[in-house]
């Protein structure tokens, strides 16, 4: 029999020896026999090496060494089964049990579901920077120089003439000066506003904004559009009620409240007794919007609206405090 065999046969009967081993006092004693004794097996190969060929002497040293690697490995592994504490409520039959799974944050699946119901409504989704020019975040949208909203304390300036974005309706400029009508998009996003963080404010948080323009989109269109977004989101039976607003950029606008979703209208704590959530601002898209993007506003009409995410993640799940969306807790997150 040549060496590599021997070598081959000496390890299998190792390893059958090491698997019967109980106890550390008898793996010693392996070990002994096999690596570390005066005339341990190993020795005894090793001394054999002289009667092989000398083209075959590399690979048969090789081997050795490699057998003696192996088997230091198996003692050490072995001991340390030995000494780990038997579990006795451990069944290894059972099924593996899962590492913990991620999954989306509770206000990525209201923004992601909310733009779902208008995707099946016709809209395509758009985006843009959260750094924004002073021009697609107020000028174009008709925001004058004196409105508050553009006021250092309501709106993070960077160096001129940029900004972090105080809603998403910048997007709207974008897409108009991209595209020719007609037009359908909604616009997810995140936008900066100093505020002080408390119960119902962050400096940053998530709107969906919405845009149609086209030949004859009326107002009537955005509260069809907006009926079926109440409903597809917050469940069928749900009302709409429109209030007269004011928005800079629609002409004329409108403020959009749902029949609670939590009493149905009947009043509870949660719409303070008045049966309505507001959830939206909204409108026909100013004449000067049109203008400022190059479109021809005797020919065109279109409607446009912002919502804010959290918002709506918060009325859905009951959720009394905006914060928690950012803190990170397994207690609060686990519960989506
Ligand atoms: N941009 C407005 C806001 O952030 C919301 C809005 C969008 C209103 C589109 C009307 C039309 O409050």
């Amino acid at each position: 029999m040549d060496l590599l065999a021997k070598i081959e046969e000496t390890k299998n009967r190792f390893h059958d020896e090491l698997r019967a081993a109980g106890s550390p006092e008898v793996i010693d004693q392996l070990r002994n026999r096999y690596l570390t004794g005066k005339d341990s097996l190993l020795r005894g190969l090793f001394g054999q090496l002289g009667k092989v060929p000398a083209d075959q002497k590399g690979p048969v040293g090789q081997a050795l060494n490699a057998f003696k690697g192996w088997v230091e490995e198996e003692i050490a592994r072995t001991r340390g089964a030995l000494h780990a504490p038997k579990d006795p409520t451990d069944d290894p039959t059972l099924p593996a049990k899962l590492p913990p799974l991620g999954r989306r944050h509770p206000v990525t699946r209201t923004m992601d579901e909310i733009v779902a119901v208008f995707a099946r409504l016709g809209f395509d989704v758009a985006t843009g920077p959260e750094i924004e020019s002073e021009r697609n975040n107020f000028e174009a949208l008709n925001i004058p120089l004196d409105h508050p909203s553009r006021d250092a304390v309501d709106t993070f300036y960077l160096e001129e003439p940029w900004l972090l974005r105080s809603h998403t309706s910048p997007v709207q400029v974008r897409t108009m000066l991209r595209d020719k009508p007609p037009i359908r998009v909604v616009v997810p996003g995140r936008v900066y506003r100093p505020d002080k963080a408390d119960a119902s404010h962050l400096p940053g948080f998530h709107q969906v904004e919405g845009l149609m323009v086209g030949e004859d989109v009326t107002f009537a269109h955005l509260k069809g559009m907006l009926l079926l977004f109440a409903e597809a989101m917050f469940g069928p039976g749900t009302k709409v009620r429109f209030r007269p607003s004011y928005f800079p950029f629609t002409e004329p606008s409108a403020e959009v409240d749902v029949s609670c979703i939590l009493c149905g209208g009947k009043g509870c704590p949660a719409c303070k007794g008045s049966g309505w959530m507001e959830i939206l601002g909204s409108g026909m898209v100013h004449p000067n919007v049109f203008r400022a993007v190059g479109i021809d506003p005797e020919r065109y009409t279109g409607f446009a609206f912002g919502l804010g995410v959290e918002r709506i993640a918060m009325l859905r799940h009951g959720v009394t405090d905006i914060r928690y969306f950012l803190e990170n807790h397994f207690r609060f997150l686990d519960q989506f």
